[in-house]
């Protein structure tokens, strides 16, 4: 299992828009099963 972490401390750099975007491409492409944990207290992602 390979983890990813995506993290900055500059808001606005994109880090929700790309793993959004990249989970959705692994699992479509079926390159893997892919799961997200958002730990951002503002949690757009899991909004998402
Ligand atoms: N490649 C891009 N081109 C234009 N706007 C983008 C791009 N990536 C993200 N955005 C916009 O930038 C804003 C902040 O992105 P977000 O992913 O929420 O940043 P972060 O999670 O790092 O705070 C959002 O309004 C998003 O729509
Ligand atoms: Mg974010």
């Amino acid at each position: 299992m390979n983890t990813i972490v995506i993290a900055s401390q500059k808001g606005g750099s994109s880090k929700t828009t790309l793993v959004a975007h990249f989970t959705v491409t692994t699992e479509q492409k079926n390159i893997s099963p892919t799961v997200l944990i958002d730990m951002d207290p503002q949690s757009s992602l899991s909004s998402w």
